[in-house]
């Protein structure tokens, strides 16, 4: 098929290249020129496993190209993706004037039938309004073209989006039109060959569900978060109460692990966009409130130990931080803990030797660029010289097992603060650690 998709974002560029690797024939657009112009000479603006090489070999065979104008591609295209972001506004709500600006592009470019797919994560009804948007404009330009308006909400983790987009659990269909249906079936079904799912509903349940996927797994996450603060307090060990539970089919065991709070681009707005919605219709979320609320503390609940060992006053100490990025596998720090973490120990006067292994410009350019006590190391060993602890905030593989005797050795305290209990089996306080961890009160 021929493909346009518009916006090279995470979604948008994953999505776009994912198809051309099947042999359909695809355009990404982006009104920055600066990007694709990095993009058609190689260049990715992420950090996403396997998607470079997925793009170089795509561009080489001639499925993928990049462009910056809409009309050319759209003219050739039987579908055209809407990736573009919806950032949140100031009240919490998804932002849509991206969204719908490129389905107003569509209405006055478009010259032959089009089936307009709605990728990005937008409230519910806003597939009606893509669909007046366009109406609209193709009314004044006085032309009568067949176009369907579709949902297909995006599941795709950061760090994984490749393998996600390749053999997906499922993919969600909203649309109201069996051809615009059976088009999308034909798309999908080489991805679904093995396992997935070709799941189709009217275009409201579709925009619901990519909200409700994403607060269920927040919830989940919050959840064991304050039943880890729970176990603290009653000496009871989460670690082994999350094997416990997860035994249960009905509950299982993923996302069910507690840490320093969730982060990323999605879980953190899609909560409170859901909230939002539900409030806007008259209805006071409480469980979804609660969610929000839970994971706001959580990412304080380092700090709080860190200030409770050390005392308030933090000036001359130095942390060893390892991991900036929200998890690992991605250099994205948006929402991340660390951000939080950094924040409260500095405005206590500590100084940070930060590592990570593909965030370190994201912090230094862009969260972290005002602040001066921190500075970035070239391995996480070098992050320990004179250090008073080190502490853990990425579950990245390469910290899984760190050569503890170079930890004592190099730090001025045998003192860790582990935010993803990565060490939690590994009995640190029998090897002269004194060590933090989430939900489980130190020994
Ligand atoms: C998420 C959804 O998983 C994906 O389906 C959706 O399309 C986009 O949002 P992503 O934000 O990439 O993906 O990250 P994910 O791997 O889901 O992790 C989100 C956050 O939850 C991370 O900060 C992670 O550390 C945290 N987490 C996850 C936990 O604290 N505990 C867990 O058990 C799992």
């Amino acid at each position: 098929m021929n493909l346009t998709v518009i916006g090279t974002g995470y979604v948008g560029l994953v999505s776009g290249t994912c198809f051309s690797e099947m042999g359909n024939r695809v355009t990404c657009i982006d009104i920055d020129e600066k990007k694709i112009e990095d993009l058609k000479n190689g260049i990715i603006p992420i950090y996403e496993p396997g998607l470079e090489a997925m793009v170089l070999r795509n561009v080489k065979l001639g499925n993928l190209h990049f462009s910056t104008s809409l009309n050319s591609s759209l003219d050739k295209s039987d579908i055209a993706f809407i990736a573009v972001g919806t950032p949140m506004g100031e009240d919490g709500s998804a932002d849509l004037q991206y969204v719908l600006g490129v389905a107003r592009q569509i209405g006055r470019e478009m010259q032959t039938p089009l089936i307009v797919v709605d990728k990005s994560t937008v409230p519910v009804g806003t597939g009606d309004k893509v669909r007046a948007v366009i109406q609209e404009e193709l009314d004044k330009r006085g032309v009568d073209i067949e176009f369907h308006v579709v949902s297909n909400p995006e599941f795709l983790k950061e760090g994984a989006a490749i393998g996600d987009f390749m053999k997906p659990d499922r993919v969600v269909i909203g649309a109201d039109n069996d051809y615009a249906i059976e088009q999308m079936q034909a798309l999908y079904s080489p991805f679904l060959l093995n396992t997935g799912r070709f799941i189709s509903m009217d275009i409201r349940s579709a925009e619901m569900t990519k909200y409700v996927a994403n607060t269920m797994l927040a919830t989940k996450i919050s959840f064991m978060n304050e039943v880890a603060n729970i176990c603290e307090l009653v000496g009871a060990d989460v670690n082994k109460v999350r094997i416990g539970i997860g035994s249960d089919q009905r509950i299982g065991y993923s996302f069910i692990y507690p840490g320093c709070g969730y982060g990323g681009s999605c879980f953190p707005k899609d909560v409170k966009a859901l909230k939002k919605i539900a409030e806007e219709n008259g209805y006071k979320a409480n469980i979804i409130t609660a969610v929000e609320d839970v994971n706001d503390k959580q990412k304080f609940v380092i700090a709080e130990k860190v200030v409770k060992h050390f005392g308030e006053d933090l000036s001359g100490k130095t942390f060893a931080l390892w991991g900036l990025a929200f998890k690992p596998e991605t250099d994205d720090m948006r929402e991340a803990p660390a951000i939080y973490v950094i924040k409260e120990l500095v405005k206590r006067g500590a100084k940070i030797r930060a590592y990570d292994p593909k965030a370190m410009e994201e912090a230094q350019h862009f969260y972290l660029k005002d602040i001066d006590a921190v500075s970035y190391c070239n391995s996480k060993y070098d992050t320990l010289k004179g250090a008073d602890a080190m502490i853990l905030l990425t579950e990245w593989k390469e910290f899984r097992s760190p050569d503890f005797e170079e930890l004592k050795t190099q730090m001025n305290n045998a003192v860790i603060f582990d935010g993803r209990n990565q060490y939690s089996t590994l009995k640190l306080d029998e090897k002269g650690f004194t060590y933090y961890q989430i939900g489980k009160k130190n020994d």
